[in-house]
């Protein structure tokens, strides 16, 4: 508690990072980590697997990109600043001392949708129009080998979808429609981004009873379909009684190690 505590206060970020509650967040992914890690094992060592072969598919090693690094609970950090010159962690928010002693590790605070500011602003005027995402930071930087989006894409309509459906202002299917948005521009610009683009992202969002009895899959991208297909596993997120006595919560999960080379 304490410790959640002083992360949040010293954590540097933006007001509106704070207060939509991107920060509370990441604080929060990495208590479940701490409550369920045996469980969480094999989705992350899948993920660390995958970003590697994406590494090791680079004829040249110079830039890697790594979106939604976080915690880097899923990012072969240690390995990737081995393999490549530079390595660019990009995250709305990052954790102050984490990658510490890499020397070739840069930190970019970035809202890769573009968007979450203007949410930010607008979402107590209901009148005014909600942003469109349509990000290009790096599509042109001829140096960047290698980029993965990493646990992030379902991600993204989360925190300012949350942060509108609490002021009870605008329409849910206005709001749905914001965060199918969100998704489809972050597919889109992966595809414009140079080099190996890697994929992990979640497909369904689970729910199991006590008997291990899948309950519901419901769609985790509201909707927009990958033109890719790759690997796919399960993640455990939260097992029984985790996140509820009665029922347990997982993820099917997609692993895409270069997205330029698979179309469905
Ligand atoms: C489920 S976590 C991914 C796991 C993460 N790689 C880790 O090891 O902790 C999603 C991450 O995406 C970040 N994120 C969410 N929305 C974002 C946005 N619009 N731009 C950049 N990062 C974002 C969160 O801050 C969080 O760190």
């Amino acid at each position: 508690m304490l410790l959640d505590i002083a992360r949040f206060v010293f954590t540097p970020c933006p007001g509106h990072v704070r207060a939509m509650g991107y920060l509370s967040e990441q604080i929060a992914i990495k208590n479940r980590f701490d409550r369920v890690k045996d469980a969480w094992k094999p989705h992350l060592d899948r993920t660390k697997k995958l970003i590697l072969d994406a590494a090791r598919l680079c004829p040249q090693r110079r830039k890697a990109v790594l979106f939604g690094s976080g915690m880097l609970l899923d990012i072969p950090l240690d390995k990737l600043c081995e393999m490549f010159q530079e390595v660019i962690l990009v995250d709305v928010v990052h954790p102050p001392f984490k990658g510490f002693f890499h020397r070739n590790l840069t930190k970019v605070a970035w809202d890769v949708t573009g968007t979450a500011q203007a949410v930010y602003h607008v979402a107590d005027h209901p009148n005014k129009e909600l942003p469109l995402s349509n990000p290009d930071r790096f599509c042109d930087d001829p140096e960047i080998d290698l980029v993965a989006s990493v646990n992030l894409l379902s991600q993204l309509p989360y925190i300012p979808c949350t942060y509108m459906v609490a002021r009870k202002n605008r329409p849910d299917p206005i709001i749905t429609a914001f965060g199918k948005q969100l998704i489809q521009a972050h597919v889109e610009y992966l595809k414009r981004l140079p080099g190996v683009v890697a994929l992990i992202c979640d497909l369904k969002r689970r729910t199991l009873d006590r008997n291990g009895k899948l309950l519901e899959s419901l769609d985790a991208l509201y909707g927009v379909e990958l033109p890719w297909k790759g690997e796919e596993w399960i993640w455990d997120l939260a097992p029984r009684p985790e996140a509820s006595p009665e029922f347990s919560y997982q993820r099917l999960v997609a692993g895409i190690a270069n997205i330029k080379s698979l179309v469905w």
